[in-house]
Parts: structure tokens; C-alpha cells; sequence
């Protein structure tokens, strides 16, 4: 069976910068106007006034500094509290592929492969901005690749569930080399009039180019040494958009129709589920927690993060060994895992074991071990 190794990675990370303070002044003036609006409401008991938010608390409940938004001026706009990103025509590259040939461009450009000698796509994220034609099929025409491509979404876990994907097509000798990309545009689906999560997301995107070993000079990349995917049914993280529900175009006056969360039982729930994940992955490799260099975490929550890596390794995590991009970046959903591993990999010695871990909606679970080569 052909072994599969991860080349190389490669981000895009949107120009525009939210900080927890100018998130905070546009979410309170909104909140000071909807109050105004209805203050004989509120007067009459009819309705809860609606409460500020503060930086202090997103820092302190999340680890959360700032985000990165494909459009900032429509977030901020008290009157209008979502992202302005405007339908593009047929005839235009979509928003997501953009992003993804972007991505993608660099993951080919660090491995030295040429477009035209990848294999096949996946886009693998939490929300696609279309249901068809696949998103991946348009970068596929993008970049030039012959071959196939489709969409999945397994929410934050997408792209380490693409990942076991494109492992899986390597080795039953499907194709040689396959490019996992993950354009998040989680501003898109977040409740910016809610208090409890308006902080929580941001946009990026990342790509993942998956080559068969024999194809890899050796040396560069990491081997992959096994893939473990988990899911169990849970509402606690929730977003009902689909086509169904039509008749509402925006969503907007539906909080259901975007992202909800009940965020203290996922800290609780999944947690655990996700320690427990690592440990047993690692004893069917014979590899226990004291082996793994680094945990390349799904970034939701700094506090979540710490607990994870400490239930793994016994004791807490330093920053070299369970990194954190959340603070600049929020949680960029299935893309968190991977930004984390393309920006804190350099520094791993050949023969050095760590994890690439994701956790989020469904629930679902991906854990990732590999080699650095
Ligand atoms: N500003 C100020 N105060 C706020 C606030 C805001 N924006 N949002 C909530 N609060 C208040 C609450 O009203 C509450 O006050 P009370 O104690 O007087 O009732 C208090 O802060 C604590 O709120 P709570 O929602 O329990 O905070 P938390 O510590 O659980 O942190 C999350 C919230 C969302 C950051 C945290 O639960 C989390 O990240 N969980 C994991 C989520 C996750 O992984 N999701 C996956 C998504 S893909």
C-alpha cells in the first residue's frame, strides 16, 4: 500500500483586522440603538434589554486578541452587523475559490509540484457558499488540474477528515497526490447581535497538499502515520441555513439560521472526548503522549486548548508544544489545526512524532499523527 506524506501547506490570510475593541464599540452601539428602538417595549416588560459585551471578557473566556474578516466595514456597521461580500456573477472565480487557489498556490510553490501534477481536490470546510457545482471542481479548473475534485464539510473537523480522505486515495492507488483545501468564511455565518458568540470567528484560508512518499524527496514534509476520525450526534453546536428555509434570504432575524452554540457544555463535552481520542490513537502506534513534540490543536478556545494538552501530556502544555494562532486569527473552524501546524513546523527534527488534532459540530474528532521526515 502507497504511504502517504503531507508535502507542504500553505494560508491565505485576509488582509482585514478586527480587534476585540472595535468588535466591542460596533456590537455596543448596536446594542445601545436596539435598546433605544425599543424602549417601550423593554419599559412594558415585552422584551430583555439587550447587554454590552467587553473586551476583557472575550480575551479572558476565549484567548481570542483579534480576527481576520474577508470584509470588515459590513461587521462594524452597527445598522448592518455581517460581512458585505457581494454575489459575484457566473462568469467570476467564487469568493471560496479565490481563497483556495491562493492557498493552494503556496502549498504547490513550497512543495515544487506543478499544478498540473496534482491528482485530485477536496475542499473541505464548514460552510460552502454554494451547494453546486462543488467549489472544488472550480479550483480544480482554476489551477489547471486534470483529475477530480468534490466538496465535503464535516465543520471544524473538515479538513482533517479531507485529510484521511486524500490518505485514503493514495493508497488504494486512486491518485498520487491530492490538495485538501479549507476557505473558512466563518464571518459569514456568525451572529454578530449575539453576545455570547459575536467574538468567537474569524476568516482564513488553508490547503494541505497530500503527495504519495515515494513522489517526496526525502526529508521534506511529514510522514502520516495514521488517521483517527470520531463523531457523536450533539445540538450543542448548531447552524440550520439550507435551502429549505429559502424564504428568509439572509438569515438575519433568525439567529438559528447562523452558528449557536451551547459553549460551555461543548468545553465540557468534548474535551475529554478529544484527550481520550489522542491517547488511544497514540497507543495503537505505540507511541505514548512523552513522544509527541508538538499538538497541532483546533483553535476554538485558549481554555479548552490548555486542558486538552494537559490531560495528553500529564502536565501543561509550554507554547512550543501545543501552539496557539486563536488569538490572532479567533477560531477559523476546520482551518485553526492546520494554520497552527504551517506556521509552529519548522523547528521539528527528522523522526519527531506529533498530532494534527480537530474537534468542533457534529461532534466530530480527527487526530493525525505524523513523522517529520
Ligand atoms: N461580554 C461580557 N460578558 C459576557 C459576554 C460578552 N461578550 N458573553 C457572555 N458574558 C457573560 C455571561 O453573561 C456570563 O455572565 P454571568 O456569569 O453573570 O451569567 C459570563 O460572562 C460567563 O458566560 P459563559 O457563556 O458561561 O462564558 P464561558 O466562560 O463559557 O465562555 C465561550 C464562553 C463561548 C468562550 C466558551 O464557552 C467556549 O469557547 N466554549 C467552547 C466552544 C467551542 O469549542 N465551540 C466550538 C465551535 S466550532
Amino acid at each position: 500500500m502507497t504511504q502517504a506524506v503531507i508535502s507542504a501547506t500553505g494560508l491565505f490570510t485576509p488582509p482585514e483586522v478586527i480587534d476585540n475593541d472595535e468588535l466591542v464599540e460596533a456590537f455596543n452601539t448596536y446594542v445601545q440603538r436596539y435598546n433605544e428602538r425599543h424602549a417601550a417595549e423593554i419599559e412594558r416588560g415585552e422584551l430583555s434589554a439587550l447587554e454590552p459585551s467587553a473586551s476583557s471578557f472575550i480575551e479572558k473566556a476565549s484567548g481570542i486578541k483579534r480576527r481576520r474578516v474577508m470584509n470588515k466595514s459590513g461587521i462594524l456597521d452597527p445598522e448592518r452587523m455581517c460581512p458585505s461580500l457581494p454575489e459575484r456573477s457566473n462568469t467570476e472565480y467564487s469568493i471560496q475559490c479565490e481563497m483556495s487557489v491562493k492557498a493552494a498556490n503556496e502549498a504547490l510553490e513550497r512543495a515544487g509540484v506543478q499544478a498540473s501534477d496534482v491528482g485530485a481536490v477536496i475542499v473541505a470546510c464548514s460552510n460552502l457558499q454554494r451547494p453546486y457545482p462543488a467549489i472544488a471542481v472550480e479550483v480544480q479548473d482554476a489551477l489547471g488540474i486534470d483529475g477530480f475534485a468534490y466538496d465535503m464539510n464535516v465543520a471544524c473537523s473538515s479538513a482533517t477528515f479531507g485529510i484521511q480522505a486524500a490518505v485514503d486515495s493514495i493508497r488504494n492507488g486512486h491518485v498520487r497526490s491530492m490538495l485538501v483545501v479549507s476557505p473558512e468564511i466563518c464571518s459569514a455565518h456568525l451572529n454578530f447581535c449575539d453576545r455570547d458568540s459575536h467574538f468567537i470567528f474569524g476568516d482564513a484560508c488553508t490547503a494541505v497538499l497530500v503527495q504519495a512518499k515515494e513522489d517526496v524527496a526525502s526529508g521534506q514534509g511529514f510522514d502520516i502515520l495514521g488517521t483517527r476520525l470520531k463523531t457523536r450526534f450533539s445540538n450543542n453546536i448548531r447552524n440550520n441555513f439550507g435551502f429549505l428555509n429559502r424564504a428568509d434570504e439572509s438569515g438575519v432575524g433568525q439567529p438559528d439560521k447562523l452558528f449557536v452554540q451551547q459553549g460551555r457544555k461543548v468545553f465540557k463535552e468534548v474535551s475529554p472526548l478529544v484527550a481520550d481520542l489522542i491517547e488511544s490513537h497514540l497507543g495503537e502506534h505505540s507511541l505514548k503522549a512523552t513522544d509527541l513534540c508538538r499538538l497541532w490543536l483546533h483553535q476554538a478556545n485558549l481554555n479548552m486548548n490548555d486542558l486538552i494538552a494537559k490531560r495528553v501530556l500529564g502536565r501543561a502544555a509550554t507554547e512550543e508544544e501545543a501552539p496557539t494562532i486563536l488569538d490572532e486569527y479567533a477560531n477559523t473552524s476546520s482551518a485553526g489545526s492546520i494554520i497552527a501546524f504551517h506556521q509552529h513546523h519548522e523547528d521539528l527534527k527528522a523522526g519527531d512524532h506529533a498530532v494534527i488534532c480537530s474537534f468542533g459540530a457534529g461532534y466530530s474528532i480527527g487526530n493525525v499523527i505524523v513523522r517529520k521526515r
